[in-house]
Parts: structure tokens; sequence; C-alpha cells
């Protein structure tokens, strides 16, 4: 089964030490056996009688932090010099049990509970949680008063993924140039109030289908189902709400040395037309070896479709005032689907040799971008799905990106029959984003694996028909190196 729990943030608890662990074989790609270890990774919730500190202002909430701590240090240093400094040897990670096991008398009680209330109650006042090498804290108040969360995720080697669970999006992901100089290479909004309104669907979880499906109709075991449209006639990654305006639920996760975030949704049967009641789930992950894994799953009770799809913009230059025409590209395809004036592919699988989509080899993306060309015109730059060449449903890699001004590289891998290479060509430096920015035409660029555009509707497409008793799988991993 999927193996996610229902369980909203807010029932998670602290960890304790050492028990609770859970151990699961899974893997889309058949790579071997996942353990999860939920338990010490669990942050904390506000307790209700502590929830008013959450709405403090943060200067308030530092101040009290500093107070607290200096009394809690005063209180040890004296502590220690006046009573028996042995029993406050910190004894591995369950010190506090091991604190509180060896109290012998009411004074000690009622010191170590201070203390102990002082360490729970520390984390709460800086406004965040943290546990290992994740760091959650509060993101913003929707407009329904709920609470989107942020994520932070570090790998041994600095490299940093922010997500939360409004959307399920990766809002920054920083990686180091050549010069070990960390920046961030997505395109994105500095708080909670870009994502809402967002257009874009920077770093999103798109679905439940991601790409376009013609005039939002499609056929599945003889009756028409009916979309919400939202790109002229044309339904595009998933409708008018998607997956990525939506609430997740999410939960920490440890898979070998990497910390992730999981994140779940049930769609309710007829959301934006689809049918059947849809699980899904992403999980994010940031292995020390510098990748950031997307998987995603879902299950239905009804014949439906799927294709859910990861949706960042990237930027290797780390700074989106640059375009991304002087990156190199390439994709590990022989084939295109040509598309008509409604990026809808044609059905044609057209080859890619000699044309200005013949990535192959690595190529800079502006040396043909403004090719005379009837597709380039169609997508204004590269807009279209490219038929990947490896199609046996096993991770492979699809694509290799390189900054050559900063020696950040990008390798993309997948179980996916295709990808999207999108050149940014709907920028137009009127949405305010990230740092003030305006994000300019083509200063970024998508790599969105998934099943080709319109497939409901091309019975010759690999089907994207998901059935009672089926697990959707799709796995998506970027890798990140520096050349020299
Ligand atoms: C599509 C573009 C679209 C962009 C933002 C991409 O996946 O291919 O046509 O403009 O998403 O919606």
């Amino acid at each position: 089964m999927l193996g996610w729990t229902s369980s909203a943030l807010k029932n998670e608890v602290p960890a304790s030490c050492g028990d609770g662990r859970v151990t699961r074989k899974e893997n889309s790609a058949g790579e071997g056996t996942e353990a999860s270890a939920e338990s010490c990774w669990k942050t904390a919730e506000l307790p209700p009688a502590l929830s008013a500190v959450g709405h403090l202002p943060l200067k308030l909430r530092h101040q009290i932090l500093w107070v607290i701590l200096i009394d809690k240090v005063a209180s040890i240093v004296a502590y220690s010099r006046f009573e028996n400094a042995e029993q406050f040897r910190v004894d591995g990670l369950c010190f506090l049990n091991s604190i509180i096991r060896r109290i012998t008398t009411m004074r000690m009680l009622a010191q170590h509970t201070m203390i102990y209330l002082g360490l729970a109650v520390l984390p709460f006042l800086a406004g965040c949680t943290s546990s290992g090498p994740v760091v959650k804290r509060s993101y913003g108040t929707m407009p329904d008063g709920r609470i989107a969360k942020l994520y932070t995720l570090t790998n041994a080697h600095g490299l940093k993924a922010t997500l939360t669970n409004y959307g399920a999006i990766l809002v920054s992901l920083e990686v180091p140039d050549r010069a070990g100089k960390l920046a961030d290479v997505t395109l994105g909004y500095d708080s909670l109030e870009g994502w809402l309104s967002s257009t874009s669907y920077f770093g999103a979880t798109v679905g439940r289908y991601g790409n376009r499906i013609a005039k939002g109709k499609f056929v599945l075991d003889g009756k028409t189902f009916t979309l919400a449209t939202n790109d002229g006639e044309n339904h595009l990654h998933g409708g008018v709400k998607g997956f990525d305006k939506v609430f997740w639920d999410a939960k920490l996760v440890k898979r070998g040395g990497a910390a992730g975030v999981r994140f779940t949704r049930t769609s309710p049967d007829g959301e934006e037309g689809y049918p059947g009641k849809l699980k899904a789930a992403v999980t994010y992950l940031l292995t020390d070896n510098d990748e950031l894994r997307v998987e995603f799953k879902a299950t239905t009770d009804k014949p439906t479709i799927v294709n859910l799809v990861h949706h960042s913009y990237w930027n290797l230059t780390g700074d989106p005032n640059n375009t991304i025409l002087d990156h190199e590209l390439m994709l590990a395809a022989d084939h295109l689907l040509p598309v008509d004036e409604g990026l809808i592919p044609t059905g044609e699988l057209r080859p890619v040799k000699g044309t200005p989509f013949d990535f192959t080899q690595p190529a800079k993306i502006g040396a043909r971008i403004n090719a005379e060309d009837e597709q380039l015109k169609r997508g204004n730059g590269y807009d279209h799905c490219w038929v990947l060449r490896n199609q046996t449903g096993k991770v492979a890699l699809a694509a290799t990106l390189y900054d050559p001004s900063s020696g950040r590289a990008m390798d993309l891998l997948t179980d996916q029959p295709g990808i999207q290479f999108y050149s940014g060509n709907f920028l137009d430096g009127t949405v305010k984003a990230k740092g003030g920015v305006k994000y300019q035409f083509r200063t970024g660029l998508c790599l969105e694996t998934q099943h080709y555009p319109d497939s409901p509707n091309k019975p010759d497409f690999p089907s994207v028909v998901l059935r009672p008793g089926e697990i959707y799988r799709h796995t998506m991993i970027l890798r990140f190196s520096v050349k020299k």
C-alpha cells in the first residue's frame, strides 16, 4: 500500500529516542530497500497552551528566548557548582530521560522540570522547530486562516532545499558554484502571497494532469469527461485549481542518510472534472550525493488519468537577471512531439536530427532558439515534449544542463517516457518575485519529466490511465555537481 499517513501536521508529536522506527520496502525504480525512520525526525507543533507564543512578534520572541537562555545557563552553572554536577552529565540523545531518572530530591525535580520546559519552549520561541537537518517554520497564513509551513532540508555539503506544504512547492534550492558559493537556482517568490496568486507554476507539484489536454475533454471506458479549461480552450496543469493551489499534509521522512518531506493529499472524485478519488503523494529527498529526488505516487478508487509533474524553473547562474540562453542542454531524445497552434501534440513523433530541436549533444539553448522554424514560432521558443530514448520504465539519464559561467551542472534522471523543455517564453517581466526581481523573457527554464501531453486523446501514446488496485509512480532525480 502507499504508506502515507493521513496525519496532518498538527498530529505530529515530538520524537522519542530510538523507538517507533518504521522500515518499508519500496522504490518505483526497483532500486532497493528504503528505510524510513520517522520517529526521531518528527517535529512538534505548539501545544494549545503555548499557541499564543507563535503570535508574538519575532523580535519579542527573540528577546524572551535570550532571557530564558541566560537564565538556564546561569542556573545550570550554579547548580553544577553547588550541587552534584555528575547528575547533569548529558547521556547521548536521551539526556532528558537520564536526567529525570537521576532525580532524588523534590528540589532537583523542580529545577529539572524548569530546564526541561525551557528546552521544550526554546525552539517555539525561536519561531521554528528543528530535527536533524530539517527545520520547520511557519510560512504564512492562508486566506482561510490555515498556516502554511516551510521545511528546509540541508545535506552534508550545505545544499539547501526549501519546501512548502502549499502546492507541495519547491520554494528554493541552493547549490554551490565552482568557487563553492551557494545560490538559489530556482525561480519563485519570497513569501506565501506570491505563490497564492501565481499562474506560472514556479516549483510546483502539478496535477492531476501536468501539461495540456485538448479542449479539456477525454473519453475513458466509453464515457466522456469534461475538465476545467484554463488555457484558451484547453486544460493545462490540472485546471483552475490544480494540485499547485491546494494544501497538502506533510510528514518528515528519512531514507538512508537523506532527509525529506512527504506531501500527501486526497483529490476528491470530480475535482476539476477528473473521475475517481485520487490519493496522491510526492516525496522530496535531499541526499548527500547532492541529489534532490522527487517521487510521485497515486492510487484511485475509479478509473482515471494521472500525470503528476514537478515544475521548477531553473537558472543555474543563480542570478535570475541573467537569461538561460547560455546554458548548455543535452536531451537523451531522438524524437520530438510537434504541436499545433494551441501547443497540443499533433500525434507525430518527429526525428530531431538536423533541426533546432536536436539536443542529443550538449548545445547552447540560445544557439538556435530564434531560427526560422514553424515549431519554434508556435512555442515562441522551446515549449515541447521530447520522446525520451529510455522507454523501459526504469530510471535513466534524461537530460544534462550546464552553466559555463558558474560551473553549476545538473543531471536529470527519470523513469517517465517524456520531457517537456520550456524555455521561459511566457516570462515577461510583469511578475515581481524573489528579491524583488522581475523575471524577464527566458530567465528560467523548465525540464518537466512526464507522460506526453494530451495522451488521453492519443491512443498511440503510452497510457496514462490508472485503475483501482494499480499504483502510479514517477521518479525524477536532479543531481548537482560543478565543472572546473
Ligand atoms: C508549459 C508552458 C506553460 C508553462 C507555465 C509549461 O509546462 O509547457 O506552455 O506556459 O508551463 O504554465
